[in-house]
């Protein structure tokens, strides 16, 4: 694998681990730098990020497209030591919530919208599904425009959907009114090391030409396990849930990813959303 990763065919090759089919020319842009070196940070310093950094972050991920410009996003900054403390105490083998610099919760908000047709004596009729995939899609998007602005300035990054594991909770917390929904934390502050970066699924498996096509995911599954293998091994005390599946012999991503979907994980996100107004119909 390439070490030099200042030009564009290292650096896409670093990523998947596979030299890119086409000879890559071009100087890649910053920001394409910044996505192709893309790592997630579970170790902060204990340096801050001041608030004109947050502002300027903040204002680069409001600058993110939104479906039918309804802007249905709401970012709490989580800056009340005691508010952070009660939502790191519930995630604890996630110590890095308590340790970044920062804590964001980016949230579906499917009130504000409703409000400005109260507003306006105009009665909101899009009370279905895909009222809160759009609230949840705008809220994604600015986690990752956030993501990118944070990443660009050195800063390191991990977004927490774990919080959806305690929403009711972390709702209660950040006293989210009903129609607005947690979608994801996201921790940010100054990296405390250099983490590693992970292999992405071959693009010939997420790329598909005209027409869907995956008839070559077993073959290229077992090569992407083993690329990932030779970079970053799973020890076999971190094989999940040896009780039922036992030690395997060779454990890569795709029976760790398995393992791990076999429990069930947020069934009663779909009762939350209906206790908080959304209708899912
Ligand atoms: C929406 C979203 C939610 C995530 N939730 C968590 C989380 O709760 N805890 C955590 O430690 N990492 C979380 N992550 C980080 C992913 O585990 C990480 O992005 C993934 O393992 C790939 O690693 P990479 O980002 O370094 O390429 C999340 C990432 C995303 C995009």
């Amino acid at each position: 694998m390439a070490t030099n990763d200042a030009d564009l065919t290292g650096l896409i090759e670093a990523r998947f681990g596979l030299a890119p089919d086409f000879a890559q020319d071009r100087t890649p842009t910053d920001t394409v730098t910044t996505m192709l070196r893309h790592r997630i940070c579970r170790q902060f310093t204990t340096d801050a990020v001041d608030e004109a950094t947050l502002e300027h972050l903040l204002a680069a991920a409001l600058s993110t497209p939104a479906k039918s410009d309804l802007q249905q996003v709401a970012i709490i900054v989580v800056d009340d030591p005691q508010r952070r403390a009660r939502i790191a105490d519930l995630i604890p083998d996630m110590p890095w919530i308590r340790s970044c610099a920062r804590f964001l919760l980016f949230c579906g908000d499917g009130r504000r919208i409703r409000r400005i047709c109260e507003l306006h004596g105009i009665e909101f009729g899009n009370d279905h599904l895909d009222a809160v995939l759009n609230a949840a899609v705008d809220a994604a998007l600015h986690l990752s425009s956030f993501v990118w602005a944070a990443e660009s300035m050195g800063l390191g990054t991990c977004p927490i959907s774990v919080v959806r594991n305690h929403i009711d909770a972390v709702s209660e917390i950040c006293e989210l009114p009903d129609l607005v929904f947690p979608l994801s934390g996201l921790c940010i502050g100054h990296r405390g090391d250099t983490g590693h970066q992970v292999l992405r699924l071959p693009p010939a498996l997420t790329v598909h030409r005209d027409r869907y096509d995956d008839s070559a995911l077993a073959e290229q599954l077992q090569g992407y396990d083993r690329r990932r293998d030779a970079v970053f091994s799973i020890p076999p005390d971190r094989q999940q849930y040896r009780d039922r599946f036992g030690t395997a012999e060779f454990y890569g991503w795709s029976m760790d990813k398995a393992r791990q979907v076999s429990v069930p994980e947020r069934a009663d996100l779909a009762a939350f959303l209906r206790r908080k107004g959304f209708r899912l119909e």
